[in-house]
């Protein structure tokens, strides 16, 4: 079991546990219950919370009416002690910020079946619903999910001609969705060489989500990093150029504006699909302290199990950006 540490505030909380559960039980759900009473600390009852991917039922049990009355044992009721973890720079029990994700293996999965690649994307669609709907009940603020890449132009007009509609369709039918549930829609990639009528698509459906604040899915759309950094870099020289910045105090910080992702945090977590163990151009100056997590599952298979085992293995990593681990148990 894991322990955290960096520990500064306690609060209590009460939950219904399975009493056949093993000894140890009250801590474990202390340390599980992190995030669900932090993220509603005025609850008394995990019941009925979103729980943290590592949060196992076998340990926090919905209520039931129908529990078996057992009058000399002791109540079904427990206290908690809630320890909300002061650390930054560890995730245990906080889910990732912000998961980018590299969906792929789409035409691996039509092959297997001996389908048009096409069918592979139009399920990777779905994944794509499932996984965002997954990453809300998870506490997940941001989804960056990389659709289409400057390289993918190179691929058959067909099947680029499919992807562009599938996108479309994808955009008209999640709108309401996103709607509904506060979702901002973002585009990170070069925007204005897209076809226009996904443009046109796409600033509707940011136009109208614009509102909401703390959900974001971001669509990278012929996105490449190098791409990124060039269209960065002309616009740097041009402000330099025009005096509005000094090139000698450029600094990380002062380049951010610059790159599509600006209002963006970087990712915490990106996962890959399909087995394959790479960035492929994808957000490679943001990601420089994302934990990468590699799954050999195909894009369409992807689902909210496969998601919560990436939170998981997140939850066990320790993020140390550069400092040892002693410098963190301090900190
Ligand atoms: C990589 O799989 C996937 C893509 C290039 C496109 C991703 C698109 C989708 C998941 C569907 C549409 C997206 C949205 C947001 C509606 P691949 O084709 O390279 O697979 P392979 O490596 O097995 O050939």
């Amino acid at each position: 079991m894991r322990t955290a540490h960096s520990a500064s505030t306690v609060s209590t909380g009460i939950a219904k546990v399975d009493r056949s559960s093993t000894e140890g039980a009250n801590q474990e759900i202390s340390t599980l219950a992190i995030s669900a009473l932090k993220k509603a600390p005025q609850r008394t009852s995990l019941d009925a919370l979103p729980l943290h991917p590592s949060e196992q039922s076998f340990f926090i049990k919905p209520f039931k009416s129908d529990l078996p009355k057992q009058p000399h044992s002791a109540p079904p009721y427990i206290f908690l002690t809630v320890i909300t973890v002061n650390s930054t720079q560890s995730p245990k029990g906080r889910p990732p910020k912000h998961v980018a994700i590299i969906m792929d293996g789409n035409g691996r999965w039509a092959k297997e079946r001996g389908l048009p690649r096409i069918e592979g994307h139009r399920r990777g669609a779905e994944a794509v619903k499932r996984t965002l709907k997954a990453a809300q009940e998870n506490g997940v603020e941001i989804i960056t999910l990389y659709a289409f890449s400057v390289e993918n132009w190179n691929r058959p007009k067909v099947e680029v001609d499919a992807l562009m509609s599938l996108l479309d369709r994808f955009l008209v039918d999640q709108l309401p969705v996103l709607i509904k549930r506060k979702i901002r829609l973002r585009v990170v990639g070069r925007y204005k060489e897209l076809p226009e009528y996904i443009q046109h698509r796409l600033r509707k459906s940011e136009a109208a989500t614009a509102q909401f604040t703390e959900h974001t899915l971001a669509l990278a759309l012929n996105y490449g990093a190098r791409t990124e950094v060039v269209d960065a870099v002309k616009a740097i020289a041009q402000a330099a150029q025009a005096g509005s910045i000094d090139p000698n105090t450029l600094d990380y910080d002062s380049l951010r504006p610059y790159l599509y992702t600006n209002d963006l945090p970087d990712p915490d977590l990106v996962i890959r699909t399909s087995g394959e163990a790479r960035l492929s151009n994808f957000l490679l100056l943001q990601a420089a302290y994302a934990e990468i997590y590699f799954t050999s599952v195909l894009w369409p298979d992807f689902d909210e199990s496969h998601f919560k085992a990436a939170l998981a293995d997140y939850a066990s990593r320790e993020r140390r950006y550069g400092k040892t681990a002693e410098q963190l148990q301090v900190s």
